[in-house]
């Protein structure tokens, strides 16, 4: 891989970057009002992927009651022909560090059942399901003249303990080597 940068986006990044509108939407709402953060990553100066970190409660009942205060990552996505070199994994780090130096000592996202590529990634970086099943979530859509309706989506949710709390185990501090 060649040199890659990850950085917060702006909402003129946004504007310039983002092709998909719901995602364009999503992002320029979300920034303008604070909600978290958006991250870019650029490979060689070109934009090839991005992750957004809620921070504020999630809008589904269950999310905010179950997990208070922990943030999600949403919007996850790297360009198709950028996909399967370690961007993804390297956007989730970012951003899991990002969240821990903040002083989040878990983070939660939810993934669609059948989104395979996207469960193995996220095993293999120590998320585990919060419980069985799936609990419906909500994606926003722009339909004509920029209104939204907003749609559900059955989704799987992983979490992920950050720092050293993911050394923590229900019996104490497990002293394990990490290897990432
Ligand atoms: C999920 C996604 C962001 C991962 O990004 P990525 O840059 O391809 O991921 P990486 O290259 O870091 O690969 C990480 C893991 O993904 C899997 N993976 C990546 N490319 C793969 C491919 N071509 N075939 C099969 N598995 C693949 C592997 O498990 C890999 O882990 P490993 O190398 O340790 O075995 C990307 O596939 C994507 O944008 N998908 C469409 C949007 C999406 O589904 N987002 C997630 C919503 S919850």
């Amino acid at each position: 891989m060649g040199d890659l940068l990850i950085r917060t986006a702006s909402d003129d990044d946004v504007r310039t970057l983002v092709e998909d509108k719901d995602d364009r939407h999503y992002f320029l709402d979300h920034l303008g009002n604070g909600r978290g953060i958006l991250l870019f990553a650029f490979l060689n100066d070109v934009f090839v992927g991005r992750i957004f970190l809620r921070l504020e409660p999630a809008e589904e009942p269950e999310l905010r009651d179950g997990l208070p205060g922990v943030p999600l990552l949403q919007h996850f996505k790297v360009r198709q022909e950028h996909r399967g070199s370690g961007i993804g994994r390297r956007l989730l780090r970012d951003a899991e560090q990002r969240l821990s130096d903040q002083g989040h000592r878990r983070v939660a996202l939810a993934v669609h059942p059948e989104n395979k590529r996207a469960i193995k990634l996220y095993r293999r970086q120590r998320y585990r399901a919060w419980r069985k099943g799936v609990l419906t979530t909500y994606v926003e859509r722009v339909v004509d003249g920029g209104r939204t309706v907003r749609l559900e989506e059955p989704c799987l949710v992983f979490v992920k303990r950050l720092g050293v709390w993911a050394m923590m185990t229900p019996c104490g501090w497990s002293w394990r080597r990490r290897t990432h």
